[in-house]
Formats: C-alpha cells, sequence, structure tokens
C-alpha cells in the first residue's frame, strides 16, 4: 500500500514537472513585454514585464522582413529571426519568426537543431531540398523537395536543413514555437567549441583520423 502511494507521488510529481517545463509558459496575462532593467517593472510569471500600461506598439512591431540579405558566406544563406531579441513583446507567448535567405545553386542553411521549438516553414520563392533526421535508433532521413506555396514542418530538438537546388534565389519564412527557439548548428557546436573538444575525442567518435579531425577544428 504505502509502495503504491510512492508511486502514485511520483508519477504526479513527474506529471506536475513535464507540465512546468516542457514548453514555453503558458502567458497568465495579456502580455508581458520583456525588460532588463526591472526597475519600474512587475515580476509575473517568473520573469520580468514591463509595466503593462507603459508598453507601446513598437514592442510588438519588427519591421524590414521583406529585404533580401546578402547570402555571401560560406553557407550560401542568411537567416533574419524576429524572436524576443528583436521583439521585447514576444516574451511569455511562445512564438517566433525567421525569414531565410538561400544563394541560387546550393545555398545551404546547414544542419541544425532548435532545442526549444518546432519549426513550420514556408517557401516564397526558389527550389529547396529540405531534410530532418529521426533519433535514435532509427535515424531516418525524411526530407522532401518545396516549391513557392509549399509548406514543411521540422519537429522540435531534430537535427534539420534546407538546401537551395535551384539556379535562382530562394526565400523561406517559418515559425518556431518559442519566444527563444535555440539554434545549435552541429558541426560549429562539434568541431568549433570554444574551448575546442579534445581531438582524440572527435577522432573516436566519427571515426577519422587525427589530422583530419584537427583540419575540420581550423574550418570552424
Ligand atoms: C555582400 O557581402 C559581401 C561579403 O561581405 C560583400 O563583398 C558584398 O559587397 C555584399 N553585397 C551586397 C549587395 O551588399
Amino acid at each position: 500500500m504505502e509502495a503504491l502511494q510512492i508511486i502514485v507521488a511520483i508519477f504526479i510529481l513527474a506529471l506536475a514537472s513535464s507540465l512546468t517545463f516542457a514548453s514555453d509558459p503558458s502567458p497568465l496575462q495579456d502580455f508581458c513585454v520583456a525588460i532588463n532593467d526591472p526597475k519600474g517593472s512587475v515580476f509575473v510569471n517568473g520573469k520580468f514585464c514591463k509595466d503593462a500600461k507603459l508598453a507601446k506598439a513598437d514592442e510588438f512591431y519588427f519591421s524590414g522582413l521583406h529585404i533580401r540579405k546578402n547570402t555571401s558566406n560560406i553557407f550560401g544563406s542568411t537567416v533574419t529571426p524576429v524572436n524576443v531579441a528583436q521583439m521585447p513583446g514576444l516574451h511569455t507567448l511562445g512564438i517566433s519568426m525567421v525569414r531565410i535567405d538561400y544563394a541560387p545553386n546550393g545555398g545551404l542553411n546547414p544542419p541544425h537543431t532548435h532545442p526549444r521549438a518546432s519549426e513550420i516553414l514556408v517557401v516564397l520563392e526558389g527550389t529547396l531540398h529540405v531534410g530532418f533526421v529521426t533519433s535514435n535508433p532509427d535515424n531516418r532521413l525524411i526530407s522532401k523537395v518545396l516549391y513557392p506555396g509549399d509548406v514543411f514542418v521540422f519537429p522540435v530538438g531534430l537535427i534539420h536543413f534546407q538546401y537551395n537546388i535551384g539556379n535562382t534565389y530562394a526565400v523561406a519564412f517559418a515559425g518556431l514555437s518559442s519566444e527563444n527557439p535555440g539554434v545549435i548548428t552541429i558541426a560549429n557546436a562539434v568541431f568549433g567549441s570554444n574551448p575546442s573538444i579534445n581531438a582524440d575525442i572527435l577522432a573516436k567518435a566519427f571515426n577519422l583520423d587525427r589530422k583530419m579531425v584537427k583540419n575540420l577544428q581550423s574550418e570552424f
């Protein structure tokens, strides 16, 4: 009997903590404009919010997503984020968005994950080969070629990419289910960490010789 009660208690605790930490918090008020200086602010939902009476339209506003960004970089892609860092009114709302520009003939948004968000992407211009890989043990690649008007979803936490296989610029917009989705670019995190991961560890993990690991580490 006592054991059963303990199991029930553990179950309830597990449920409660999953409700608390599984996703961005639900707002307990209309909005909570993020503020860095806690002076003149109220403390709601575990965060500092600007006094609601002082909120301004500009804190719920961003301009410039119509502009094509320069994609002359090593990957040939540029992400323009609109998350809580650019739009303080997003705080506690659990959503954000990005514009992504891809250079013609191979512009790549390289394999990366968003630890806190699923991403739903719509192509406006161009032709993108997109995909994500399922978790262990299957590691199945789920991929598709997208054309203007096509929509694809990348589930939370999974490694995904988009690659411009057309000979024109490509443009996509995406919505993300967090005010602060986070980005982990796989190559940068693994081969470009600061300080570096010991080359012997990466050589073993990737079945590469140490010299190749050193080369990769110098690239990222
Ligand atoms: C794009 O960026 C590259 C590299 O920084 C620069 O050389 C080029 O002039 C830029 N192009 C435009 C149109 O601004």
